[in-house]
């Protein structure tokens, strides 16, 4: 595996499998991997030539009160676990910007509810640095994870307004034995705090059997999910149409139930498919 250090590291390493024809693949992170990233590079292992793991805690995608400075941080367990994922280059810089780096990156609409809304300038920073890194590693082929639904749509809308030559594919939520979603900040809870996160997946799965059952209308489902949750802040639970992210009043076309909440000083967030079945082409 190769360990690619800088910007320009890895855009030599980038045009050179390029000009033997290698099909690259790409799993952006900000590191501290667990099995959820592993799903993402197992994902595009067999569909590309190359795989591309980056390694990034981006500032700008962290607001002033945040986590940036304890995001916990495991380097040389990473490498191991991408090198047994048979991960090709690992790029971890110390830093990615340029002297002078000037330029955001905003995508509309898809922006102004749930986590857009809750942490003004997050989804800024992800498609600023998003697009920086696949015009770096030059992929075909960039896996994200549905745990960050509204994230992995935002980032497909920029790759099509604009017309970066990538494409996106989304890789399945995983979730531990005891149904909490896979994330870096679940090292952060206590016994009881992980107790009351639990409470996400069921209300949301409360949610999607009431749905199953025939129940279709929103009000009702969120009064469903909101009956399961047990946090100490909840910041949104919401039932939104897959594609636009905007909240419908019926599930009588592809929808998501998205929840995110504090339990101590962690935020969590997760969702699930509700209705028929999203259509990613
Ligand atoms: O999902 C993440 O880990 C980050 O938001 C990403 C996509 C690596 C950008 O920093």
């Amino acid at each position: 595996m190769d360990l690619l250090n800088s910007s320009e590291e890895m855009a030599a390493w980038a045009k050179a499998e390029g000009l033997k024809g290698h099909r690259i693949g790409f799993v952006p992170t900000m590191g501290f991997l667990h099995t959820g990233h592993v799903s993402l590079m197992e994902r595009l292992r067999p569909r590309v030539d190359r795989l591309v793991v980056s390694i990034y805690v981006n500032p700008l995608q962290f607001g002033p009160n945040e986590d940036l400075d304890r995001y916990p941080r495991d380097p040389e367990g990473d490498s191991k676990k991408c090198r047994d994922a048979g991960v090709d280059a690992l790029f971890m810089p110390p830093e990615l910007y340029p002297d002078g780096f000037s330029t955001a990156v905003t995508v509309d609409r898809l922006t102004d509810g749930l986590c857009g809304a809750s942490r003004p300038g997050h989804l800024d920073g992800v498609t600023t640095v998003v697009a920086r890194l696949l015009n770096l590693v030059r992929c075909d082929e960039a896996c994200f994870g549905e745990k960050d639904f509204q994230q992995l749509m935002v980032i497909r809308r920029m790759v099509r307004d604009l017309a970066i030559p990538v494409q996106i594919v989304p890789g399945p939520l995983v979730r531990d034995a005891d149904g909490l979603a896979l994330s870096s900040r679940n090292k952060y809870l206590s016994t009881a705090d992980r107790a009351k996160g639990l409470t996400l997946h069921r209300a949301l799965f409360a949610m999607r059997e009431a749905e199953a059952a025939g129940e279709k209308r929103a009000r009702v489902l969120l009064a469903i999910g909101q009956a399961s949750l047990d946090v100490d802040v909840l910041d949104y639970l919401e039932l939104v149409d897959a594609e636009t992210l905007t909240a419908i009043e019926h599930v009588d076309r592809p929808a998501r139930a998205l929840v995110a909440a504090k339990v101590g000083n962690t935020r969590l967030i997760d969702n699930v498919a509700i209705g028929p079945e999203l259509s990613w082409t």
